[in-house]
C-alpha cells in the first residue's frame, strides 16, 4: 500500500513537472512571436520615417537655397508629396506627423497620439533619450511612433519670431496657416512625432 501511494506520488509530481514545462514553452513562444512582430514593425516604421524625412529635408534645403522660406513652405506638407503617396501604397500604411503644437490643424493628434506625445515629452523633460515605439491599436492595426527633434534649419520656420524666425517670413507662414501654433522652438526640442499605421 505504501509503495503504491509512493508511485502515485511520483507520477503526480512528474505529470505536474511536465505540465509546467509545457506551459512555460508555449508562453515563451508567444512572447518571442510578439517580440519578432515588434522588431518587424520597428524596422518597417524606421524605413518609412527615414525615407520620408530624407526626401522632405532634401527638398526643403534645395528650396530654401533657391528662394528662402517663402519658396520652401510648400514642401512641408506631407499630403502634397508623391513620395509619401508611393510609400503609403508600398506598405499599405498611413503616414503622418503630429505635434502638441501644430501648424496645420489637420495634423492635430488623436487621443492615442496625444498620450504618446505627452509620454515622449515627459521622458525628454527627465533627460531620457527617446526611442521609437510600436503599439497595437484598434482593428488589429499596428502603429509606429517616433520622435521628431528640432534641428538648426527647422528654426527658420519654427523658431522664435523676430530672432531665428524672421518676421517677414512669419507673415507668409501666417497667411497660409492662420491657426499656427508651431513656433518658439530651439534646436534639440521635441517638435512632434511620426505616426505611421500599418494594417496587420
Ligand atoms: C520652410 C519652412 C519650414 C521649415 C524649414 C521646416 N518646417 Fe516644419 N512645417 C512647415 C509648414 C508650412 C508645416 C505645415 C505643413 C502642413 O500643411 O502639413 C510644417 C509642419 C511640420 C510638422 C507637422 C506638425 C504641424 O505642426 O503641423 C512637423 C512635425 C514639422 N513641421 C517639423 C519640422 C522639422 C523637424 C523641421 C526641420 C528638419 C522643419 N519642420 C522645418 C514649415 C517648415
Amino acid at each position: 500500500m505504501r509503495i503504491q501511494s509512493l508511485i502515485l506520488g511520483v507520477i503526480i509530481i512528474i505529470t505536474f513537472f511536465f505540465a509546467n514545462c509545457a506551459n512555460e514553452d508555449t508562453s515563451s513562444k508567444a512572447s518571442t512571436d510578439s517580440e519578432n512582430l515588434e522588431q518587424i514593425y520597428l524596422t518597417r516604421g524606421r524605413e518609412v520615417a527615414q525615407t520620408t524625412f530624407a526626401t522632405l529635408s532634401n527638398n526643403l534645403q534645395k528650396a530654401m537655397q533657391e528662394g528662402g522660406v517663402t519658396n520652401a513652405v510648400k514642401y512641408c506638407n506631407l499630403s502634397a508629396s508623391p513620395l509619401v503617396d508611393s510609400l503609403e501604397n508600398k506598405y499599405q500604411a498611413s503616414i503622418r506627423r503630429t505635434s502638441l503644437k501644430t501648424r496645420n490643424p489637420n495634423n492635430q493628434p488623436s487621443q492615442i497620439e496625444l498620450n504618446q506625445l505627452q509620454a515622449f515629452q515627459k521622458k525628454m523633460d527627465s533627460g531620457e533619450k527617446l526611442k521609437p515605439v510600436v503599439q497595437k491599436i484598434k482593428g488589429d492595426q499596428v502603429a509606429f511612433y517616433a520622435p521628431i527633434h528640432v534641428m538648426p534649419l527647422c528654426q527658420k520656420c519654427h523658431g522664435t519670431i523676430g530672432e531665428t524666425l524672421l518676421e517677414e517670413d512669419y507673415k507668409v507662414i501666417q497667411q497660409l496657416y492662420p491657426k499656427d501654433k508651431a513656433v518658439g522652438y530651439v534646436s534639440g526640442d521635441l517638435r512632434g512625432m511620426w505616426s505611421i499605421t500599418f494594417p496587420k
